[in-house]
């Protein structure tokens, strides 16, 4: 419960609408309760006239009592329209509740998975991911609503049921009352024990669609290395599995339902036998009789369904404490620093550092050097050797371990992330296109770009002529809903969507290893005006991407091994040199 009390704010702000909730339930059961109290009357009157008329006493008259019967009659249809009436708003009110606060919390967990950070994606899985905001949230859900709804109704039933079953007679009472707490433990238990083989079905059933997921997304890697017997034979197993569970489930469902009605019966034979021992007394009559009989009728259901309702509240609480457990982690990389810093471009590494915060070598040590705008930065080595991780510390999806970052002579942990991320123009070496336009995916970092900004951009990226190629132009779906680009279309998409931003500092990740040397050089010649003004970062295994920054840096395993220009790296005759002459080679071959 500790857990759930996470949603009282919730709770608080929909609190009019609760109100108005528990008003139509307690109006719902008030109508119900009205309805054997009136039937106990008819009968009751009518036996009184067979008893006057065998008594040979005086009859009510005759007109007189239809005339009763039938105006009760039509009280308990009444009765029955109005219960019905509130039943509906209750649900209508409590149910339509449990949707906000789904909605709300479903926001809530969205908009804090956009502010965690990149370590925080390393270590959860996207199914995890997914689930919380999906899976968990609706268990939540059924709290808010069924759970909450029937355990009031319940409550407010019994306070009314049981007060008018007492006023009636409390001998009886007490006879109906005896096989509840029975019908209750039955229940729970039965609950108990459907509880935790649904789970296990759960789990089977996810497991199931995350082995058909991911052969799925790998189908050509299946099929590619014929491993298609293997797999069918792995999810005849996994189905197998979970069939198993399922009947299991289906058993105990099977078995609770006879059970209850057998309860139920109980509490009916000894109302029948105890209330007619009673009735031949004279100690109660048979209205009496009938409206108890009806009285276990509405009691039956809530009773039988505390059970269920118990063990939503418990997995609503697990659900919610995986839920609070997310909302509670805090990113490592915090936002600070005043929003009205404008960056220029001069980017300064001073001695630094950095581990992936699971694990425990170095991807980079004590690195240094200054870029300014205007100027180009290449870093160059071999797989491995740290080139990508010096992107990533630039646009703070890790903080540094030791030294410090500095733009513009200001440490980057002290300027807000959205403003260093804003002025940066970041293209990463796994390109990634959502399923939209070329269009809006041009212009993804940069919303308001114009017609002509976006030509623009990928006229420089060399992607242009693709674009007008395709029948829909700009405005082509890509991914899942329309084409599929080529690797090097992908990339050249990825250039345009980093220089549309016309950002201070760019930052090229590999990004020209899927289109040959030509296609490189008219990029790269494009970019030359636009380099001139800006900070960039090219990070390449091609020479020929580099060779005419202003610095390069030569990383291997983490460390600066050789740094300088072109032509100061071929005089040193080390790794750089050596890999120019061998792609030189390779050129001329
Ligand atoms: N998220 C991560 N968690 C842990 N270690 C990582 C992570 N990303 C990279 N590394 C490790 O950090 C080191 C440097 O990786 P980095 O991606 O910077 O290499 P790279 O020079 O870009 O290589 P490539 O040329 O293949 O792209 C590698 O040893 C790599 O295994
Ligand atoms: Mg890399």
């Amino acid at each position: 419960m500790k857990e759930l009390s996470y949603l009282n704010k919730y709770f608080y702000k929909y609190r009019g609408r609760i109100v108005l909730g528990i008003l139509f339930v307690a109006l719902s059961n008030i109508f119900s309760i009205v309805q054997p109290i009136l039937i106990k009357q008819t009968l009751d009157d009518v036996a009184a006239q067979i008893a006057a008329k065998h008594n040979k006493t005086t009859l009510i008259l005759s007109d007189t009592l239809q005339d009763k019967v039938l105006l009760f009659c039509l009280l308990v249809v009444g009765a029955a329209l109005l219960r019905g009436l509130f039943l509906f708003l209750m649900r209508q009110t409590i149910i339509v509740i449990s949707r906000f606060i789904e909605y709300d919390l479903k926001n809530e967990i969205y908009a804090h998975y956009q502010v965690l950070d990149e370590a925080f994606y390393k270590t959860n899985s996207t199914g995890n991911l997914m689930n919380r905001i999906s899976e968990d949230v609706s268990r939540v859900r059924m709290y808010v609503g069924p759970a909450l709804m029937y355990l009031v109704n319940m409550f407010v039933m019994f306070v009314f049921t049981i007060s008018a079953m007492l006023y009636s007679s409390i001998t009886l009472t007490c006879i109906v009352l005896i096989p509840l707490p029975i019908l209750i433990f039955i229940a729970y238990k039965v609950h108990d024990v459907i509880n935790t083989r649904s789970e296990s079905v759960q789990e089977k059933l996810s497991s199931l669609s995350s082995f058909v997921q991911e052969t799925v997304s790998g189908i050509r890697v299946v099929k590619a290395f014929a491993r298609e017997k293997q797999f069918e034979t792995n999810l005849k197993q996994q189905s197998a599995l979970y069939r198993k569970q399922s009947l299991l489930l289906a058993q105990v469902n099977a078995y609770f339902h006879p059970a209850l009605t057998l309860l139920i019966g109980l509490s009916l034979t000894l109302i029948v036998y105890f209330g007619g021992l009673g009735v031949m007394q004279n100690k109660f009559t048979t209205g009496m009789l009938v409206e108890f009989v009806m009285y276990i009728n509405m009691l039956t259901f809530p009773v039988a369904s505390l059970g269920w309702v118990i063990s939503l509240v418990q997995r609503a609480a697990a659900s919610q404490k995986r839920i609070n457990e997310f909302l509670k982690t805090q990113p490592s990389v915090q936002s600070k620093g005043s929003d009205a810093i404008s960056i220029k471009g001069t980017v300064k590494f001073n001695r630094v550092s950095f581990a992936y915060p699971n694990s425990k070598t170095a991807a980079i040590k004590n690195i240094s050097f200054e870029v300014k705008p205007g100027q180009t930065i290449a870093f160059f080595g071999r797989t491995g050797s740290g080139k990508s991780t010096v992107a990533n510390l630039m646009v703070r999806l890790y903080d540094v371990s030791e030294g410090e970052i500095l733009i513009d002579g200001i440490n980057i942990k002290d300027i807000p992330i959205h403003i260093v991320r804003a002025a940066i123009g970041y293209v990463p070496q796994e390109v990634f296109l959502f399923s939209d336009t070329i269009k809006n995916n041009i212009a993804f970092g940069y919303t308001n770009a114009s017609e002509s900004e976006i030509t623009h951009a990928a006229i420089a990226a060399d992607v242009y002529q693709n674009i007008i190629g395709f029948e829909n132009k700009f405005e082509t779906l890509l991914g899942e809903r329309g084409i599929n680009l080529s690797g090097g279309q992908k990339q050249r998409i990825s250039i345009a969507r980093a220089l549309v931003k016309n950002a201070k500092i760019l930052i090229f990740d590999d990004v020209l290893s899927a289109v040959d040397t030509k296609t490189e050089s008219k990029i790269l010649n494009n970019l030359k005006p636009i380099l001139a003004h800006q900070t960039c970062f090219i990070i390449s295994h091609r020479i020929t991407s580099i060779q005419h920054a202003n610095q390069i840096i030569v990383l291997e395993n983490g460390v600066v091994v050789e740094t300088g220009n072109h032509q100061t790296l071929i005089n040193n005759n080390g790794y750089y040199a050596r890999q120019y002459q061998l792609q030189m080679e390779e050129e001329a071959a």
